[in-house]
């Protein structure tokens, strides 16, 4: 396969961090972008030495970004838009930082690669495109005719449509993604992340309303393979991609099932902690993944395997001090 030239925008954040691994370790070089915001210099380590990666500590809504690192880079030729503010409830308090970072530096890198003849254009788009949908599994086209529940909706929604509108590039709408170093420490986190550390600490699952919710929970390593399929960098030859993909399993896990596998599998007590349904949660989520196995996709990793791989991790990397905040 040619070696490319990709840029990892939030390269320093749990997923960023897993798929410039990928692409280094597939020989491309990478050219990480990061501000640090909910990121870490500590998921650089496994790659900052390495003579394929280079770091620019920027953020992407810096006006000529894309134009100042062709100029360093000019064989650079892929972009995975992946930085952005990842927290709903953040995006909620500070809606036009929201919109600035997730919607118009997208807009701008966009527009920016077309000009300067860049071939492909990779974004990090989500399940949250599709408001509290209540058609399951969401189809792609659901979102065009959703309520947004938020800033972070509302800005993923219009950088997609965006993308699809332009005819350039492809955004890829991921459902929930787990695995190693997603951080659970900010009250924001993922479900999963949180039951690992509490499950680590010994601690009692605590439960929002009866559990019964439902969410398609996709492990990290399937989420990179998506990435390079649809930026065409696939080992096997699949992709590339054009337009809007979900990106799950297509496979519903409640909340209480994960409470309960994540208790079995670690010192936690068996009992489970219930507390009052939390305002605005969705009930239920999952994709319907006809539109990218079409491409040959298909998420390989078990909830059980990434489970046990994601509490290994958390194991081996002592992440397990319960600092997660649960309100
Ligand atoms: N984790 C999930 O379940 C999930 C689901 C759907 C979509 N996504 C999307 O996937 C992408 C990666 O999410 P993640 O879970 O790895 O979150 P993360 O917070 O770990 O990563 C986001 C990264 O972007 C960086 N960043 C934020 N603002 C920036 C800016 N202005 N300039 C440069 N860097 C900036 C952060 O510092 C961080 O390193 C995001 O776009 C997110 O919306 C994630």
């Amino acid at each position: 396969m040619v070696k490319k030239t990709c840029l990892v925008t939030g390269c320093a954040g749990f997923v960023g961090s897993h798929l410039t691994d990928a692409l280094l370790r597939a020989g491309h070089n990478v050219v990480g972008v990061d501000n640090f915001f909910t990121g870490y210099e500590h998921n650089l380590a496994g790659f900052r030495n390495n003579p394929g990666f280079e770091f620019h500590k920027a953020s992407i809504t810096d006006k000529g970004l894309l134009e100042q690192l062709k100029g360093k880079h000019p064989d650079l030729d892929v972009i995975f838009q992946l930085a952005a503010i990842v927290s709903v409830p953040y995006s909620v308090e500070h809606p036009q930082l929201t919109m600035e970072v997730n919607y118009e530096a997208s807009e701008r890198m966009l527009s920016s690669a077309q000009r300067l003849g860049i071939s492909t254009f990779v974004f990090a788009g989500s399940a949250a495109e599709y408001g509290d949908e209540s058609r399951l599994p969401v189809l792609e086209e659901y979102a065009d005719q959703a309520t947004q529940l938020s800033p972070y909706g509302v800005a993923k929604f219009k950088s997609s449509a965006l993308i699809r509108n332009s005819g350039f590039g492809c955004s890829l709408r991921f459902f929930n993604i787990f695995g190693p170093r997603q951080d659970p420490t900010s009250q924001y986190s993922g479900v999963i992340s949180k039951f690992v550390d509490l499950g680590m600490a010994c601690k009692k699952m605590v439960v929002y309303g009866d559990g019964k919710q439902t969410r398609d929970f996709i492990y990290v390593d399937d989420v990179v393979t998506s990435y390079l399929i649809a930026a065409g960098l696939d080992a096997n030859g699949r992709g590339p991609l054009k337009g809007i993909f979900n990106v799950g399993t297509g496979k519903c896990t409640s909340v209480l099932e994960l409470a309960e596998t994540v208790a079995d599998l670690t010192c936690a007590p068996k009992e489970i902690e219930f507390r009052p349904e939390r305002a605005g949660d969705i009930k239920h989520s999952y994709a319907d993944v006809s539109k990218i196995s079409r491409s040959g996709f298909k998420a390989e990793v078990t909830f059980e395997g990434g489970l046990s791989r994601t509490l290994s991790w958390a194991a081996e990397n002592k992440t397990w001090k319960c600092l997660c905040v649960i309100n």
